[in-house]
């Protein structure tokens, strides 16, 4: 019989938090659990998720120990893994990323440009202290991070907690392989095997082929080439119209290197005057959000603590929840499955510096990843992602540092910023706007 594992949930009164449970609970046969553990700083947001899932565990795994709790302490004590997705600063501060760089005619978005820059400098201090909690009081569990944005957050994992056991992790090319097995046909994205590199949420697909080695990229290319990604969708994360007109503007972001298929988010780097273009100033997509998923999820949460039942009040599981459990049960079982990290370079892009978080395949053991080497890559990449890597690795020494050049130049180093004097201002504002979550910078 299966080893049974204790889990914390870092980010408790995360909108994601039940879609994580109900997965892990049906997952039960390939990932047995002991017990689940709630973990969050916001003890009124997370009790209202908390009791609704305290409810769901009684009626679908009552053999499971449920708790939650603000005490570190409490949390990460005998615990095998934690999985982390925190919001510093919540949808208010998301709202203000995006925003504030829209003032000045430039991109505003979670994880790129100025605003994904503005949240790394908000998600390391906190991440890190998770890390902490977790090295202090089970010092042999995994830290499987997804809490944005990962590119700037893995680096400084890096940086800061060198050696330690932390694997950051993105959801999106699970997405997109989901629905690329829909435009094929396919039951699963499992029934494909894939070729990938890139940066986190800046990455390309050099190869898609079905397990006989038949090469499934044309037919792919076909449909990119006139829809993007778009197609009927459940998936409940990207169904929304935003998520939907991003997959459709991937046909564009396709058609400037045929060769390859794009990751969703290059889009703000290539196209940021369409995207400026199409955002409205005023309603961002953490309005969007606030007014839709987070209004859903506590909704049904608050539906369900009233009506002392789960019947009629289904949580939706995203399609990231399927992915943190394979690689929960990569390493509790040395399943050597094939999964794409976040993970130091260290030679696996073999024309691209070593020392950057790239985004490849690797085989996940009880050890962790092992890299697959992706070899050489092309001048176009090669050039976007030094300057992204760049970026990346600016905001974290500036994060160390306290530095305001640093983080100047980074923003400025940003595709998405036009002039070292917008960048300047936007800076300017963020660091107003991020007064109590930024370290103070001279
Ligand atoms: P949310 O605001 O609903 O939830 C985040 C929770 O984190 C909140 O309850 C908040 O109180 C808590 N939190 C904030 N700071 C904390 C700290 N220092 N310690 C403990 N808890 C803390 O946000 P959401 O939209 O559900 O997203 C959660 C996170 O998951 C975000 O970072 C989001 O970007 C990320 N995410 C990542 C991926 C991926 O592909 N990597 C996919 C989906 C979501
Ligand atoms: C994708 C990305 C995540 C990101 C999420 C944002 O799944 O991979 O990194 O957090 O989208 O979605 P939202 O619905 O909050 O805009
Ligand atoms: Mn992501």
């Amino acid at each position: 019989m299966r080893r049974k594992s204790s889990i914390c949930i870092a980010g408790g009164g995360s909108t994601f938090t039940p879609g994580i449970v109900l997965m892990l609970l049906e997952n039960q046969d390939r990932f047995p659990i002991k017990r689940i553990t709630l973990y969050d700083n916001n003890a009124e947001r997370q009790e209202k998720l908390a009791k609704a899932c305290a409810i769901m565990m009684k009626e679908k795994a009552p053999e499971i120990e449920f708790n939650y709790t603000t005490d570190p302490e409490t949390a990460f004590t005998g615990i095998d893994f934690v999985m982390a997705h925190i919001r510093v600063g919540l949808y208010a501060m998301r709202e203000l990323d995006e925003k504030i760089p829209l003032k000045y005619g430039v991109v505003g978005q979670e994880t790129c440009g100025p605003g994904g820059i503005a949240y790394g400098m908000r998600s390391i201090g906190p991440v890190i202290e998770i890390a902490d909690y977790m090295e202090k009081y089970s010092p042999d569990a995994w830290l499987l991070n997804y809490s944005n944005p990962a590119a700037i957050v893995a680096e400084a994992t890096r940086r800061l907690r060198p050696g330690k056991r932390i694997i950051n992790i993105c959801d999106m090319p699970v997405g997109l392989e989901t629905t690329m097995a829909t435009i094929l046909g396919l039951q699963s994205r499992k029934e494909m095997e894939i070729r990938y590199y890139g940066l986190n949420h800046f990455g390309w697909w050099t190869s898609i082929k079905d397990k006989d080695g038949n090469d499934l990229m044309p037919k792919l290319k076909e449909h990119i080439s006139q829809y993007g990604y778009a197609v009927n969708t459940e998936d409940f994360q990207h169904k929304d119209a935003s998520w939907q007109e991003t997959y459709t503007k991937a046909k564009d972001v396709f058609a400037l290197d045929p060769n390859t298929l794009p990751s969703t988010y290059l889009k703000y780097y290539l196209y940021p005057d369409y995207v400026v273009k199409h955002s409205d100033p005023n309603y961002t997509r953490a309005n969007e959000v606030m007014d839709g998923r987070e209004k859903t999820v506590f909704g049904q949460a608050a539906k369900i603590i009233e009506n002392g039942t789960m019947k009629g009040n289904e949580f939706a599981v995203g399609v990231h929840a399927s992915f943190i459990v394979d690689l929960a049960c990569a390493i509790a079982f040395n399943t050597k499955e094939r999964m794409l990290l976040i993970v130091e370079n260290n030679g696996a892009i073999e024309n691209f510096d070593p020392t950057a978080m790239v985004e490849i395949p690797c085989i996940v053991g009880k050890d962790g990843p092992e890299p697959l080497a992706m070899g050489k890559i092309p001048t176009f990449q090669r050039g976007l992602m030094t300057e992204q890597a760049c970026v990346e690795k600016l905001v974290v020494e500036a994060w160390i540092e306290g530095s305001y050049q640093k983080l100047w130049q980074a923003i400025t180093l940003s595709k998405t910023v036009p002039s070292a004097s917008v960048a300047k201002q936007i800076l300017d504002d963020l660091i107003e706007a991020n007064k109590d979550y930024w370290p103070t910078l001279k």
